[in-house]
C-alpha cells in the first residue's frame, strides 16, 4: 500500500482513523485537543458502545444504532474516503456554508476564501470545518475529516447513495463521532475540538462598526450619539483607516492624534474599543514590526528561502508565520504591547484566510510559500492553508491573556477548533433580502459545527456586488434594517457594520420611527443578557450551542428536518423571524404547547400564520421555560411558562480571566416553581427575583414557601401596579423560595 492506516479509540465519544502516505512525516493537528487511547487491531473490536471491524483499508463501525462503512484509498496525491448515504439520511454541519441547513445532495469545498459579495450557493466562504453529521430515524453519527489542506466533500451529489471526502493532503485524521442524538454528536465534536472560550460579558451588548470611523472625534461622536439617543452600545470598532499606511500596530497621527485619550474617553462612557488587526506586515525596512519579523525569522518564506511577498492593504506585505511557536510568541507580545499601551479591549482579525489581492479569488494558495512548524520542518502553504487563522487566533489569544484580559477576538476565517479562541462573523455579506435569509442558514450551520459565538453584519456590509459595474446595487431600507435586528438580537454577536462608501446605517440613520423600533429591540436584547450569558457559560462548560436549529432540540420531528428559517435560543425560545417584506409569516411549532411571548396566546404543534408587524418578531416560549431576564437594577426576572423545566443561571463579574461562576438553579414542575440559592454568590448577585409567569387566568391562591401571599403584600417598584395583569402573574421572591399556584 502507498499509505498506512491506524485505528484508535479516542474515548467513548470518538474513533480515529489515521491515514498517512508512506514515508511522510506526520504533523500535529491544531483542531483536536484530546489524545487517542487504545489502538485497534485488525478484525473485530468491541469497546464500550463501539463495534469496529478493521480490514485492510476499510472499516465498519456500529455505534448507538448507527453505522458507517468507510473505504480509504490513496491516488494522485489525494486521500479519498467513501461511505454510504441512505435514502432517508439527512446531513448537517460543515460550518460556514451558504446553503440550506440540510447539506444532503451538495458538494462543497473546504478552502478558506475571501468571499466578498458572496451569495446563496457561493462556495467556499471564509471558514472551513470538514465535519458533518448524518441523521436518520435511528439517530445520528458524526464524521470529521481533519486535514487543513483543501478538502472536497460530496454528500450524495454525484452518487445518490454515497458520500465522498477528497483530501489534498498526504495525511488525514478521520474521526467518527457517536450520537445517539444530533445534539450528542455536536457536543462530542466540541469536546474533541475544544470548548468555546468564555468571553467578557460586554461582548453581549450592541456593537457598532463601520469601514471606517475616523478621525478620533468622529469615534467619540458615535459613542455619544448612542448615549444621547438612549441606546446601549458597548463596543465601537476601529477599521483599517486608523493605521499609518495600513501598518498594523501603528496609528495615523493625523486622524488619531491621541489614541490613549480616545480609549480613556470611551471607557468613561462605558464603551470598549476593538481594533482590526490584519495579517499584513508592510514590507518597509523602516517599520519596526517588519524589522522584528525579519530579524526573528517570524515571517513566511518562499521555498528558495526568500521572503514571500503578497499584496495586502499596505501594498507589498509579508505574512507572519503563525505555524511555529516562536512566531506566535512574537505576535502575542505585539498584541500584548498594543492593548496595554493604548487601552484596547479586543481584537478583530480580518483577511486571515489569508486574503491577498494578487492571487486568484483574493486568497493565498501556494505550493511555494512555506511555513515552519515547531519541529523545524517546512511545509508548503497549501497543506496548512485552512489553519492559518486558527494559529493566528491562538497567538492573539495568548497576547490578550498576557495583557491580563479575558480575551475577545472576532475572526473572519477559521478552522475546526476556532471556538477555543474567537467569535466568528460571516464576513462581507450584502444589504438585501436574500442575505437576511441566507445569513441565518449560514449561522445555524456554524453553530452546530462547534462555533457557538457568532453573528453577521447587521444591516448588511456590501452595497455593491462584483460585476455590478461599480453601481450601488443595494440600498438598505429601514424595513430591512429593522427586520435584521429582529433576529440578530437573539444571536450572541450583535454588530452593525457597513462597507466603505455605503450610507450610514446606525440605528438612528433612518429617522425617529425606525430608531424607536430598534430601540425597543435593543431593550429586549439587554433584558435577555442573563439568559445569553448563562448560555455562553453553558457552551463553555458543556459545549452546547447558544443558538440552535430546531432539529437540535427536536430530532424526532420529521417536519423540522429542513427548517432553517426558524431557530431556538437555548432550550426555551423559538424565534421565527420575518425574512421577506410583509407583516406575517407561517411558523412551524414542534411538539408540545407554545406561548406567544408578546400576547401570551397558547399555540400547539403545527403550522400557524402569525402576525408580525415591524418591530415584533414572532417569538414563542416552550412549556417549562425559565428565562433569566435583566429587569431592573438588582432584580433578576424569570420569564416563566408552566410545565416541566429547569435552568441554571450563570454569572460572574463579566471580565476577570478564568472566573468561578455564581450559579442559581431554577426549576418548575407543574404549578410549583423553585428558585434555589446562589452558589458562590457575588456582592452584586441579585437578591430579588421577579417571577413573570404566563398564566391563562388569575390563580386562586399563590403561596411562597407555603405561606399564602396576597396582593396587598406586594409593592413592586418599579413594576406593574398589580401582581396579575394581562395573563401575567408577577411574584417577587428571594432566592431559596418555592412558589405554588393553585
Ligand atoms: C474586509 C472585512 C470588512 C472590513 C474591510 C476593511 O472586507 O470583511 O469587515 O470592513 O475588510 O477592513
Amino acid at each position: 500500500m502507498e499509505f498506512s492506516m491506524k485505528v484508535n479509540l479516542i474515548n467513548d465519544d470518538a474513533l480515529k482513523v489515521s491515514v498517512i502516505k508512506s514515508g511522510s512525516k506526520y504533523r500535529e493537528s491544531p483542531a483536536v485537543v484530546v489524545k487517542p487511547s487504545v489502538e485497534l487491531a485488525s478484525g473485530e473490536n468491541r469497546l464500550g458502545p463501539w463495534l469496529v471491524k478493521v480490514a485492510g483499508d476499510s472499516i465498519d463501525v456500529s455505534v448507538n444504532n448507527m453505522s458507517a462503512a468507510l473505504r480509504f484509498s490513496y491516488s494522485n496525491d489525494q486521500i479519498i474516503v467513501r461511505g454510504n448515504l441512505g435514502l432517508n439520511d439527512s446531513v448537517y454541519g460543515l460550518g460556514e456554508k451558504a446553503l440550506p441547513l440540510n447539506r444532503k445532495r451538495f458538494r462543497v469545498t473546504m478552502w478558506n476564501t475571501d468571499a466578498y459579495g458572496y451569495r446563496y450557493g457561493s462556495d467556499p466562504l471564509y471558514v472551513s470545518i470538514p465535519f458533518f453529521i448524518i441523521t436518520n430515524k435511528n439517530g445520528a453519527i458524526g464524521h470529521f475529516a481533519d486535514s487543513t489542506a483543501k478538502v472536497i466533500i460530496d454528500l450524495g451529489a454525484e452518487k445518490e447513495n454515497e458520500f465522498t471526502v477528497i483530501v489534498n493532503d498526504y495525511q488525514l485524521d478521520y474521526y467518527i463521532i457517536r450520537g445517539p442524538r444530533l445534539r450528542d454528536v455536536v457536543t462530542r465534536f466540541i469536546n474533541l475540538t475544544g470548548k468555546p472560550t468564555l468571553m467578557p460579558k460586554w461582548v453581549l451588548g450592541h456593537q457598532q462598526s463601520r469601514y471606517s470611523y475616523y478621525p478620533q472625534d468622529r469615534v467619540i461622536e458615535v459613542i455619544k450619539a448612542f448615549k444621547e439617543k438612549g441606546l446601549d452600545n458597548t463596543v465601537v470598532y476601529l477599521d483599517i483607516h486608523y493605521m499609518d499606511g495600513y501598518r498594523i500596530f501603528t496609528w495615523n497621527k493625523d486622524r488619531f492624534p491621541n489614541p490613549i485619550d480616545l480609549a480613556k474617553v470611551a471607557h468613561e462612557l462605558g464603551v470598549k474599543l476593538v481594533t482590526i488587526v490584519d495579517p499584513y506586515i508592510k514590507v518597509d525596512p523602516n517599520y519596526q514590526v517588519f524589522k522584528e519579523g525579519i530579524n526573528g525569522n517570524h515571517l513566511s518564506l518562499d521555498d528558495d528561502g526568500g521572503l514571500s511577498i503578497i499584496q495586502g492593504w499596505p501594498g507589498k506585505s509579508a505574512l507572519p508565520d503563525f505555524f511555529n511557536r516562536e512566531a506566535r510568541e512574537w505576535w502575542a507580545s505585539l498584541i500584548e504591547r498594543w492593548v496595554k499601551e493604548y487601552g484596547i479591549d479586543g481584537i478583530w482579525l480580518d483577511m486571515n484566510e489569508p486574503a491577498a489581492f494578487d492571487y486568484p479569488n483574493h486568497t493565498v494558495s501556494s505550493k511555494t510559500i512555506t511555513h515552519r512548524l515547531d519541529d523545524g520542518s517546512r511545509v508548503p502553504h497549501d497543506f496548512l492553508h485552512n489553519a492559518y487563522a486558527l494559529y493566528e487566533a491562538m497567538a492573539t489569544y495568548d497576547g490578550l491573556v498576557k495583557a491580563g484580559k479575558r480575551p475577545f477576538i472576532l475572526s473572519r476565517a477559521g478552522y475546526a477548533g476556532i471556538q477555543r479562541y474567537a467569535a466568528v462573523w460571516t464576513g462581507d455579506n450584502t444589504s438585501n433580502w436574500e442575505h437576511l435569509r441566507l445569513q441565518l442558514q449560514i449561522l445555524l450551520g456554524l453553530s452546530i459545527s462547534g462555533v457557538t459565538f457568532i453573528g453577521s453584519d447587521v444591516g448588511g456590509f456590501a452595497k455593491y456586488v462584483p460585476g455590478g459595474g461599480g453601481n450601488m446595487l443595494f440600498t438598505l431600507s429601514p424595513e430591512l434594517l429593522v427586520r435584521w435586528y429582529e433576529w440578530a438580537i437573539f444571536f450572541p454577536l450583535l454588530r452593525n457594520h457597513a462597507s466603505i462608501g455605503s450610507p450610514d446605517q446606525e440605528p438612528w440613520a433612518f429617522g425617529p420611527r425606525t430608531l424607536e423600533l430598534i430601540k425597543n429591540l435593543l431593550r429586549l436584547r439587554a433584558r435577555l443578557t442573563p439568559y445569553l450569558y448563562s448560555l455562553m457559560w453553558l457552551s463553555h462548560v458543556n459545549g452546547e450551542p447558544i443558538v440552535r436549529p430546531l432539529i437540535y432540540e427536536y430530532p424526532n420531528d420529521e417536519e423540522v428536518i429542513n427548517i432553517d428559517d426558524e431557530f431556538m435560543l437555548g432550550p426555551f425560545m423559538l424565534i421565527a423571524p420575518v425574512l421577506t417584506s410583509g407583516n406575517a409569516r407561517e411558523v412551524y411549532l414542534p411538539e408540545g404547547e407554545w406561548v406567544n411571548m408578546w400576547s401570551g396566546e397558547v399555540l400547539s404543534k403545527g403550522f400557524h400564520i402569525i402576525d408580525a408587524p415591524l418591530g415584533k418578531p414572532p417569538v414563542f416560549l416552550r412549556k417549562g421555560s425559565l428565562i433569566p431576564m435583566q429587569e431592573a437594577q438588582g432584580v433578576l426576572g424569570v420569564l416563566t411558562v408552566l410545565g416541566e423545566g429547569e435552568f441554571t443561571v450563570y454569572d460572574d463579574d463579566g471580565e476577570s480571566p478564568s472566573p468561578t461562576p455564581s450559579t442559581l438553579s431554577l426549576r418548575i414542575s407543574g404549578e410549583s416553581i423553585n428558585v434555589g440559592n446562589w452558589v458562590n454568590p457575588m456582592p452584586q448577585s441579585p437578591s430579588s427575583i421577579l417571577l413573570e409567569v404566563y398564566v391563562n387566568k388569575e390563580p386562586g391562591k399563590v403561596t411562597v414557601n407555603d405561606i399564602e401571599v396576597t396582593k396587598a403584600r406586594f409593592a413592586i417598584e418599579p413594576g406593574p401596579p398589580s401582581w396579575y395583569m394581562d395573563k401575567m402573574l408577577y411574584i417577587r421572591v428571594m432566592p431559596g423560595s418555592t412558589v405554588k399556584l393553585n
